[in-house]
């Protein structure tokens, strides 16, 4: 079979759906069932069916995009990613791994490959916790790791519930019908950029993932006083955001000092009330991210956390309340699907690195449910989830040609 990626198209693809977005470029921000990521899906959902592919949308909003094989009887083998953008992204997260996918899907028909597991691009829903304060949506609820009713009650920022907010698109049907049937898929392999700086810093072109590090994230909400910031006198205070400073540096010691690089924590939420330059803050809002590739160690900070917090608010004299919102296991990729890809790199004479993958991915939850693994290609300096994130064309039909690669390898 004569494999080729038309690199022009997927990246001119790769723009086009860049500027559909709700921030000025060369930011982009598609916000979950927002005004962009709706118009994002029908542009989208068009460039499938133009490639001859039969697309299909659950009561999430995931979207499946099937090339029918000659067995269609036979587990799919599947691949994708998401294309919503957290505020201020980049265009490459995610969208790699759909376009990519879709672009491998083409250069094999292109190829004259006819497969006999029918080959399946998945668009997850809500990979970012952007809107409902927890990613991985479409593919929690795929693996059965979310319920139907506790996503009906997922509220976003504005207390509007999903249920609610599905209602204002076209996606529709009964939530109990997203989770997937056992053996769904015979694989399922993503393409990603890697987020991290350690492909382009060794200069191998493609990571072959073997594990993905173990997300959990918590809201922190404190109570303290509030009052006048002239009136009420230094001994007489029990002001929230001192509290949630201390806490905040709390946290990043217990990662510090876990013992391994790969425990890393975040507070990326800090609201405070009444956020006003005279006014004690009486009330803070926190959320933290905590993660590692050892689930033991990641819930040692976590307990670490939590014993911090009590400290505080007995000698501040605060409350301190914490949420969990999630707090998931790690994944390990499959070794059939670790080694498709391997040897798909080895057949087109391409050096890559096992590796971990930190970051979450819709992939962490079809591990659950299918062989799974990822091909991570390189970022410029480990950027993402800024505008200037970048992967350079190169790279990126690379990873295109080793996908393709590789789902013609599993649905043989
Ligand atoms: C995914 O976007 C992550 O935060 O790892
Ligand atoms: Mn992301
Ligand atoms: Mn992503």
């Amino acid at each position: 079979m004569k494999l080729e990626v038309d690199a022009a198209k997927l990246l001119s693809e790769i723009e086009t759906l860049a500027a559909i977005s709700d921030a000025e470029a060369p930011a982009v921000t598609r916000i979950v069932f927002g005004s962009a990521d709706l118009k994002a899906r029908a542009w989208l959902k068009a460039r499938c069916e133009e490639a001859g592919l039969a697309v299909q949308q659950d009561p999430i909003g995931n979207t499946f995009v099937r090339w029918i094989g000659s067995d269609p009887t036979l587990p799919a083998v599947g691949t994708g990613s998401h294309i919503d953008a957290i505020p201020n992204a980049g265009k490459y997260d995610g969208v790699v791994g759909v376009l990519g996918g879709l672009e491998a899907i083409r250069a094999l028909q292109r190829g004259g490959f006819r497969p006999r597991h029918s080959i399946e691009l998945l668009v997850f829903t809500s990979e970012e916790p952007t809107r409902f304060g927890i990613g991985c949506i479409g593919s929690r609820m795929l693996s059965g790791t979310l319920s139907a009713d506790a996503a009906r009650h997922l509220k976003d920022g504005e207390g509007v519930s999903l249920d609610e907010v599905r209602e204002k698109t076209d996606v529709r049907g009964e939530l109990e019908a997203v989770k997937l049937p056992i053996a769904y898929y015979k694989a399922f392999v993503e393409l990603h950029i890697e987020q991290g700086p350690v492909l382009e810093r060794e200069q191998i072109p493609l990571g072959v993932v073997t594990g993905i590090a173990a997300p959990a994230s918590l809201n922190i909400s404190i109570e303290g006083a509030g009052g006048h910031a002239g009136g009420v006198l230094m001994p007489a205070r029990h002001d929230a955001l001192c509290a949630a400073a201390e806490l905040v540096l709390s946290i990043e010691n217990a990662a510090r000092s876990s013992g391994a690089v790969d425990t890393v924590a975040t507070v990326g939420i800090c609201e405070v009330f009444p956020g006003a330059v005279n006014s004690i803050p009486s009330r803070v809002r926190l959320s933290a991210d905590i993660r590692d590739t050892d689930l033991k160690r990641r819930d040692g900070v976590m307990q670490k956390m939590e014993s911090a917090g009590k400290g505080i608010a007995e000698k501040r004299q605060v409350s301190v309340r914490t949420e969990l919102v999630n707090a998931d296991a790690p994944a390990v990729c499959s070794p059939l699907v670790v080694e498709a890809l391997s040897e798909s790199c080895r057949k087109h004479n391409l050096n890559f690195l096992p590796m971990v993958s930190r970051a979450y991915h819709d992939s962490l939850f079809m591990s659950r449910i299918a062989p799974t693994a990822m091909l991570f290609i390189p970022c410029r300096n480990g950027y993402s989830h800024r505008p200037d994130e970048y992967a350079s064309p190169e790279d990126i039909a690379r990873g295109t040609l080793v996908l393709a690669e590789t789902l013609a390898a599993l649905s043989r």
